[in-house]
C-alpha cells in the first residue's frame, strides 16, 4: 500500500538520452513479428549437443527500403535461440569474424568461470593487432584468436537466459549492433505443467534503436578499435535510447492470435531503456500480465500484473487469455514510460476463435527460501556516478570503476549472503552465476514482480534493496555489474571472486 505507492513517486520520467531517428519512422503495426530460428546442433550425444556460431557482419531490412548493417550472431538479429535441457552439457563454439575483439556471455547461466565471459576474455578476429590507446598486452595470456568453445553445463531449473557480447569498455555498442541471443533451459518440472507450448510461446526480445539517414544503426558512443578516437562521450552519461521499438528485430511488430491462452518469454535486451509494459484492448479494457516466471525460473504460484516494469537485462514469463475478446479486435502492449513512439511495443490481433485454457493455480514448487540468518557475509555495494581518476565522469561501484586487476567482493563458495545495495539512479544490477531472491526494497516489502528467483535487480532513483542467495556451484572469478550497458562500459562492474 503505502510503502509501494512511496517508491513508485519516485520514478523518473526519462531514464537516458534519446536519440531520434533520421530515416522516417515505419508505419507501426505492419510487420509481422519475427521468431528467431532454433539453431540446430552439429552434433548430440547421450548427454549433450555441441553448436557452432559465427559471429559476422550481415544486413537485414529493419526498417523498410533500407538495409541496415549488424553485428550477429549467425547472421539474424536477434542471435538463432538455443534450446537446451537441464543438466545436457551445452558446447557453443563461437567463431569471430567481426572487425573487432568480442566475448560471449551466457546471461542467466551457471556456467564455470573459464566459459562466462570474462571481460578480458577476449576472441580476436583474424588480423587483429589491436590499436592506439588500447593496449592488449595485459590480456594476452587470455586471448584466444578466432574462436574460442564455451561449455555450459546448464545444471539449473528452467529459464530463459540469453547471450550476449561482454567485451571490456565495449558491450553496449556491440549489443547495440545487434550481438544478442536467446538461450532456452527445459526441464521435467516446467514440462509437467500445462503451458501453452509451440506456437502459443512467444519469446519477445524487446529492444530500442535509433537509425540514421542511410537506416545504419546511430550509436553516439565510437568504438576506438574502429575509428582510432575515444569511447563514450559524456553527454551520454545516462544511457542510449533510441525511438524505434524492435520485438525481435522488427520494429512495433503485429502477431495473430486466437481467443486462447499465451506464453510470452519476455527480455528486456535494451542497452539503457526501461518499460512498463501494459496490454490494452481496443476498448480500452486492460488485458492481465500473468507473471509465471522470473529471470531464473518459474515462481510458486502465478502473480497477475496490469503492468509490469522491466529494466535492461530482466526477463518475465507471462501468461496472457485473450479469451473474450471480440474477434478481430487488438491488444496492444504498451510502455507506460515512453513518449511519442516509444509508448508503443508490438500488437496482438484476435484473429480467429480459440480453445480456453486454464491458468495453472500453481507453479514450481522448490523455490529456495535462504533465511537472513543463514547468511555468513553482509555486505553494502553502493552504485552511484563519479568522478574517474582522469576526471572523466564514470559510473562507480563503491566509488570505483571496474579494474580486472582489482578484487572486490570475495565470496566463500556454499555461504549466504545478503547485499544491501543502493542507487543514485536507474540501476538494474546483476549478479553473474547465481540466482537471488529480494528481501526487501526501500525499506519495506519486496514488490510483487520482485517474486521467484532473479539474476538482475532493477533498483530504481535513491532506493535501496536487499538480496539474498548463495555461492554455489563453481569457484572463480565472474561479475556483478549495472546493466544499463552505458553504465556498465562506464566503469560500473566489479569482481566477485568465489574461493
Ligand atoms: Cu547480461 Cu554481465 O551480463
Ligand atoms: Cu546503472
Amino acid at each position: 500500500g503505502l510503502a509501494l505507492s512511496a517508491a513508485w513517486a519516485r520514478r523518473p520520467a526519462a531514464t537516458g538520452d534519446l536519440l531520434r531517428s533520421a530515416v522516417p519512422l515505419p508505419e507501426p503495426f505492419t510487420a509481422p513479428l519475427p521468431v528467431p530460428p532454433v539453431l540446430a546442433p552439429v552434433e548430440s550425444t547421450a548427454d549433450g549437443d555441441r553448436y557452432e556460431l559465427v559471429q559476422q557482419e550481415a544486413e537485414a531490412e529493419i526498417i523498410p527500403g533500407f538495409a541496415t548493417r549488424l553485428w550477429t550472431y549467425g547472421g539474424v538479429f536477434p542471435g538463432p535461440t538455443i534450446e537446451a535441457r537441464r543438466g545436457r552439457h551445452t558446447t557453443v563454439l563461437h567463431r569471430n569474424e567481426l572487425p573487432v575483439p568480442t566475448v560471449l556471455h551466457l546471461h542467466g547461466g551457471r556456467t564455470p568461470a573459464a566459459s562466462d565471459g570474462y571481460p578480458t576474455d577476449l576472441v580476436l578476429p583474424d588480423g587483429w593487432t589491436g590499436h592506439a590507446g588500447h593496449s592488449m598486452a595485459d590480456d594476452r595470456a587470455a586471448v584466444a584468436n578466432l574462436q574460442r568453445e564455451y561449455g555450459f553445463p546448464l545444471d539449473q531449473r528452467a529459464a530463459m537466459l540469453w547471450y550476449h557480447d561482454h567485451r571490456m569498455d565495449f558491450t553496449a555498442p556491440a549489443i547495440w549492433r545487434g550481438l544478442a541471443g536467446l538461450h532456452l533451459v527445459r526441464d521435467d518440472v516446467e514440462d509437467a505443467l500445462d503451458l501453452p507450448r509451440g506456437d502459443r510461446e512467444l519469446p519477445l526480445m524487446i529492444a530500442d534503436r535509433a537509425f540514421d539517414e542511410d537506416g545504419q544503426l546511430a550509436y553516439p558512443a565510437v568504438d576506438p578499435s574502429l575509428t582510432g578516437e575515444h569511447g563514450v562521450t559524456e553527454p551520454y552519461l545516462a544511457g542510449v535510447l533510441g525511438d524505434v521499438v524492435l520485438v525481435n528485430g522488427a520494429p512495433w511488430p503485429e502477431h495473430e492470435v486466437d481467443t486462447g491462452l499465451y506464453r510470452l518469454r519476455v527480455l528486456n535486451a535494451s542497452n539503457a531503456r526501461h518499460y512498463e509494459l501494459e496490454a490494452v484492448a481496443d476498448d480500452g479494457r486492460t488485458v492481465p500480465l500473468v507473471q509465471i516466471g522470473a529471470d531464473q525460473g518459474l515462481l510458486a504460484a502465478p502473480v497477475p500484473h496490469d503492468r509490469l516494469p522491466i529494466a535492461p537485462a530482466e526477463r518475465y514469463d507471462l501468461l496472457v487469455d485473450f479469451g473474450g475478446l471480440p474477434v478481430g479486435s487488438a491488444v496492444r502492449l504498451r510502455n507506460r514510460l515512453g513518449t511519442g513512439p516509444a509508448a508503443d511495443v508490438m500488437r496482438f490481433r484476435v484473429a480467429r476463435d480459440g480453445t480456453p485454457a486454464q491458468i495453472p493455480a500453481t507453479l514450481a514448487y522448490d523455490l529456495p527460501e535462504w533465511d537472513r540468518a543463514d547468511a555468513a557475509v553482509v555486505r553494502d555495494l553502493a552504485f552511484r556516478a563519479g568522478r574517474m581518476d582522469d576526471g572523466r565522469h564514470g559510473w562507480l561501484i563503491d566509488g570505483l570503476p571496474f579494474d580486472p586487476a582489482r578484487a572486490d567482493v570475495t565470496a566463500r563458495l556454499g555461504d549466504v549472503e545478503v547485499w544491501r545495495l543502493v542507487a543514485d539512479v536507474h540501476h538494474p544490477v546483476h549478479l553473474h552465476l547465481v540466482g537471488f531472491r529480494v528481501l526487501s526494497r526501500g525499506g519495506g516489502a519486496p514488490l510483487p514482480h520482485d517474486a521467484g528467483l532473479k539474476d538482475t535487480i532493477a533498483l530504481r532513483p535513491g532506493e535501496s534493496a536487499e538480496i539474498i542467495t548463495r555461492f554455489d556451484g563453481y569457484r572463480g572469478r565472474y561479475l556483478f555489474h549495472c546493466h544499463n550497458a552505458e553504465h556498465e562500459d562506464m566503469g560500473m562492474m566489479a569482481n566477485l571472486e568465489i574461493v
